[in-house]
């Protein structure tokens, strides 16, 4: 075994990479890439799936012996999926030791919403608006997976979406790019912390660039086809906020974008991102989206997706192996421009001097701190505290909700009630499989009513997993009758029904976003017999809930909230946590509305009542408004809003205003209102949307308290991107609606000048 030359001479040169200032850093790139030979190169932009057993023999088989033969040449630069500090070791060990220039690995995974402890999944998360909170559990997961070797995380994802029906809205913050940039800055923070060089931070990837949230049909991968003032003004913004917290990486998309793959997106990486924005980070490529471009129609063959796609800007190939293979030799074809990989390679580079790999390339990979970290009280006590702020309560009528601790008779029907595998959501990172609590658990834990459970009967056929189909079951109805039994002899039927966990996620489209399965037969045949029903939800979507609003007294909207959801919901269901979660993205009547979201444009056709009965833009056989709005949630109290107050009547140039509102817990209870502020722009050089977030505070009052609310705007509240991406400021009227979710009927106004 030898070490790298490189690594020798690193570790003899004065001052370690985490006393180095960005030109010391830069100047120490330049020098080892003075070294490397145009392969090494173009090896270090080449990204490889953990491919064999790096803890045994190396491979024979063909593709996996092909990449551990790049390994050890020097021909790679990350992998991705390689976890655990035994396994990371082994990898690095082989990068350092045994390559010419022994230059470390970054070592990528999807840290989505934990590793081997998991919160609730991003969308629920974004339910909480807690931002705080939000970039504690980011902080968390960054500390038990940097404990078990991991570097780089693929999150945040911050793709803003509008369609319900594309799985991966799970794993965003949802439809609104306010919310959506508060998110990703908190995000970010939350996973690279403010020193990287500590071994429990890690780089964020700020995903996927850009427009995937907008496949056509909510189909995921699908084409993409937006204008330039949606892509300024809705797309781009939380990638910006991205970006101001720092992050250090950014994903491409599989999709095209106005005809164009993301990945070979000259305007999106170079003009865009490398050229207005200065990002000087890393951009890495979606999984094989380079020669994905084959098939989009864009490229002839691999060899001229590498070409297409490193002269747009994508530095990192994650799994299409087409830089390696052919980047040498589209540069000596003058295809390719050498100072463009030498550009690539700086960046990659630089962020293994910015993580401190250099000085010691085993920094993340101490058993010791594994063993110690993992599963730790503190981590478990984040995640709960996380899934308790995500649930939404949409509905209680007649105060249900919450329940005594003891005392009731409980029916506990649903399959979901007593799963402890699907809270787990998708993008499930390490956990093991069937370890969050159960609702059921939950129950037993915190109360001691006598719980009879009835599962009804069977929703999802056989396991599913990360890979494979989430089969339904819609017609064997055995467990039916038990179901019925026991509401029949409940004082209060719990009932635990929504998606398996794989039922979202990557490339988890639906078309019907009703209960799945034989669950709203079970769901009505109950309701027949004992209506006396709290409804908890488990999903990772909006979901068509019309028939359960009508009819049942209370919802709680618990999404999948990861390893303590059942204790988080038997907190919320006994009152030990009062709901504070609001929506993050609009609950449609039918999927026959999609997209659905609150920030919509004026038509030239809006209802006019009694004036125009056909021609305008309506459906004749559903309302245009959600079922619940953009920003929705209950609370075991009540919150009113009064007096509504702007400090001036005019807002000038570089300056600012005052909107005041009192906010009274007219309640019996203490609880948090999410105060929300909308404003509309309602004449301007571009059709405007109805309304806008710019502003929230979560406030808690004891009952019976009052607090005035005082959120300051700027002229930097009021502008937009023109469609050629300029941000522009226009004079006039703007009004200001304030309250609890987007319909906030209350409203000031004033001009600016
Ligand atoms: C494909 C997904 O689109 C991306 O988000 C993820 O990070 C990569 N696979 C790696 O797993």
């Amino acid at each position: 075994m030898r070490h790298g030359i490189l690594f020798l001479f690193l570790l003899l040169s004065p001052g370690l990479a985490r006393a180095f200032q960005p030109t010391q850093v830069d100047k120490k790139v330049d020098s080892l890439l003075s070294l490397m030979t145009l392969e090494e190169k173009v090896g270090q932009m080449n990204q490889y799936n953990g491919f064999w057993e790096v803890t045994g023999p190396a491979p024979k088989d063909g593709d996996a012996a092909k990449k551990y033969n790049h390994l050890r040449k020097g021909l790679v630069g990350s992998m991705l999926n390689v976890t655990g500090t035994e396994n990371v070791r082994a990898v690095q060990k082989i990068a350092v030791e045994e390559t010419r220039l022994g230059i470390p690995l970054l070592i990528g995974y999807d840290v989505i919403h934990g590793f081997k402890t998991l919160s609730p999944v991003p969308l629920a998360e974004a339910a909480s608006w807690d931002l705080e909170a939000i970039r504690k559990s980011a902080e968390v997961a960054a500390l038990e997976a940097s404990a078990a070797g991991i570097n780089w995380t693929f999150a945040p994802m911050v793709d803003i979406s509008r369609d319900a029906r594309w799985g991966r809205v799970m794993e965003g913050a949802g439809e609104d790019p306010y919310l959506g940039s508060q998110i990703a800055f908190a995000r970010v923070k939350g996973f690279q912390g403010s020193d990287l060089t500590l071994p429990h931070t890690i780089l964020a990837t700020a995903k996927h660039f850009a427009g995937y949230g907008f496949s056509e049909s909510g189909r995921d991968y699908n084409t993409v086809d937006v204008g330039t003032t949606t892509l300024y003004n809705d797309i781009l913004p939380p990638f910006q906020a991205a970006l101001e917290a720092d992050v250090k990486t950014f994903m491409n998309s599989f999709n095209i974008l106005n005809g164009i793959p993301a990945t070979g997106n000259s305007f999106l990486q170079r003009e865009i991102l490398k050229g207005k924005w200065d990002f000087d980070g890393l951009m890495v490529s979606d999984w094989g989206s380079i020669g994905e471009m084959v098939a989009h129609g864009f490229a002839a063959d691999g060899k001229h997706a590498a070409q297409l796609a490193l002269n747009a800007g994508s530095d990192m190939d994650m799994e299409s192996a087409l830089y390696v293979e052919h980047l040498v030799a589209l540069v000596k074809e003058g295809k390719v421009k050498e100072s463009d990989v030498n550009d690539a390679v700086r960046r990659i580079l630089k962020l293994k001097f910015v993580l401190g790999l250099f000085e010691d390339p085993y920094r993340y990979c101490d058993p010791t701190r594994e063993a110690e970290i993992t599963g730790s009280k503190a981590i478990r006590e984040a995640v709960l505290d996380m899934a308790q702020k995500s649930i939404v309560l949409l509905k209680n009528e007649n105060s249900l909700l919450p329940l005594p601790k003891s005392g009731k008779k409980i029916a506990l029907i649903g399959k979901l009630a007593t799963d402890k595998d699907s809270p787990l959501g998708s993008w499930r990172a390490m956990v093991a499989p069937n370890s969050a609590v159960s609702v059921l658990e939950g129950l037993q834990a915190l109360g001691t009513h006598s719980i009879k459970v009835a599962q009804g009967p069977v929703i999802f056929e056989g396991s599913a997993n990360f890979a494979t189909e989430v089969k339904v079951n819609v017609t064997d109805k055995s467990g039916m009758e038990e179901a019925i039994l026991a509401a029949k002899g409940a004082e209060v039927v719990v009932m635990v029904l929504g998606e398996h966990g794989f039922q979202s996620g990557e490339a988890r489209s639906r078309t019907d976003l009703g209960l799945p399965g034989l669950q709203q037969e079970l769901l009505e045949k109950v309701y027949a017999v004992n209506p006396n029903i709290v409804l908890v939800l488990m999903n990772g979507r909006p979901l068509t809930l019309e028939w359960a609003d009508k009819h049942i007294p209370a919802i709680v909207e618990a999404w999948q909230l990861g390893s303590e959801s059942g204790t988080a919901i038997a907190r919320v269901l006994y009152g030990d946590y009062n709901p504070s979660g609001r929506l993050p993205m609009t609950f449609p009547r039918n999927v026959g509305q999609l997209p659905l979201y609150y920030n919509y444009k004026p038509t030239g056709r809006p209802n006019d009542p009694g004036q125009n009965l056909v021609f305008w833009s309506h459906y004749m056989d559903s309302p245009n408004s959600p079922l619940y709005p953009f920003g929705y949630g209950l609370s075991y109290t009540t919150f009113t809003y009064s007096n509504l107050q702007i400090s001036q009547p005019t807002l000038q140039k570089g300056g600012s205003i005052e909107v005041q509102v009192v906010l009274k817990n007219t309640g019996k209870r203490t609880g948090k209102e999410t105060v929300q502020l909308y404003i509309q722009d309602p004449v301007a050089s571009i059709s405007r949307p109805v309304r806008e977030l710019k502003s929230f505070q979560q406030v808690e009052l004891k009952s019976g308290e009052s607090k005035t609310v005082t959120i300051t705007l700027t002229e930097k509240d009021l502008g937009f991107f023109s469609p050629e991406g300029a941000w522009v400021v226009e004079p006039g009227l703007f009004k200001v609606f304030v309250g609890g979710d987007s319909g906030a009927s209350m409203k000031v106004e004033f001009q600016y000048e």
